[in-house]
């Protein structure tokens, strides 16, 4: 090769790398209001983000992949846990994570407070943001944890139970969270019928729970961790 022609290489691939990636930018930059529902943006919203600051959630949190790493990324939260669960946590986090090793401390929120961080929750877990930073609950169980969820059975059931957060209120042989009643033996105590209630509708049975309604779960998965915690004797 001459070096001429590798000038000329050198030049055409830097104009056409420039100008894809000046395309590129520009492409995003005009899809940010539509994959941001910037018109969802009110102002009880902004009061969430504003709560979030003032307890600097963002010390141990991530949002959007911003912020300290050392608890899990809250943007997908609501998807993830339900509103129930974002309520329960940031009332009694000592309650929901005993027996955790890592702890989150309870700032004393007011009600008003934690509905406000719904909504900028809610909110910020709409952003089309193609799924980075990965919401993976797995990676985030404790060693023993995952043993157990592993050993009592490779199901889809036992999967759904890890990735949805149940975990975090109840426990399995005694690992997981006291806020709602360990489930250990649950086929014992109660039908198929029984549990598929609890888990989807829950509101139905006691209007006081303080496990809300999974409406968010997919038949799918209804099925599948209610099968799973019927195997449960
Ligand atoms: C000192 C660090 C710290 C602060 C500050 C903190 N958290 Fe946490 N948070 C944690 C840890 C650690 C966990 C995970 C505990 C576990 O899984 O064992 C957690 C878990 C959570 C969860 C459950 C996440 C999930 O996906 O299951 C929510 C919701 C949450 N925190 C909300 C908040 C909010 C809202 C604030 C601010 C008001 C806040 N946190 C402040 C440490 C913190
Ligand atoms: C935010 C805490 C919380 C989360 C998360 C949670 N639960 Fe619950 N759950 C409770 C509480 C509290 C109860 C006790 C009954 C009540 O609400 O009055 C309960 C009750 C139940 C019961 C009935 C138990 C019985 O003895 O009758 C089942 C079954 C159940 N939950 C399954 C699940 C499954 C499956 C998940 C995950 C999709 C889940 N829960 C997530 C708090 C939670």
């Amino acid at each position: 090769m001459t070096k001429k022609l590798a000038f000329w290489i050198f030049l055409a691939g830097t104009i056409s790398s420039s100008a894809l990636f000046l395309w590129l930018t520009l492409d995003t930059h005009r899809q940010v209001e539509v994959l941001a529902n910037v018109d969802k943006l009110s102002e009880r919203v902004v009061a969430g983000k504003r709560v979030f600051e003032k307890y600097n959630c963002n010390d141990c949190h991530t949002i959007l992949g911003f912020g300290g790493y050392y608890a899990p990324d809250l943007t997908k939260v609501i998807r993830r846990i339900g509103e129930g669960g974002v309520q329960l946590i940031v009332k009694m986090p000592d309650k929901t994570f005993a027996g955790s090793r890592r702890k989150m401390p309870n700032q004393g929120l007011s009600d008003e407070e934690i509905g406000r961080l719904i909504a900028f929750f809610t909110w910020i877990g709409n952003i089309d943001n193609g799924d980075w930073p990965p919401q993976d609950s797995a990676t985030r169980l404790s060693r023993k944890e995952r043993r157990i969820v592993a050993s009592t059975a490779l199901s889809p059931g036992a999967a759904v139970f890890k990735a949805q957060g149940c975990m975090h209120c109840h426990a399995l042989q005694k690992r997981g969270g006291t806020a709602g009643p360990p489930l250990d033996g649950i086929a014992r105590r109660r039908s198929p019928k029984e549990i598929m209630h609890s888990v989807v509708n829950h509101a139905d049975v006691d209007q006081d729970a303080a496990m809300k309604p999974r409406k968010d779960l997919s038949g799918t998965e209804v099925e599948a961790v209610t099968l799973f915690l019927a195997n449960l004797k």
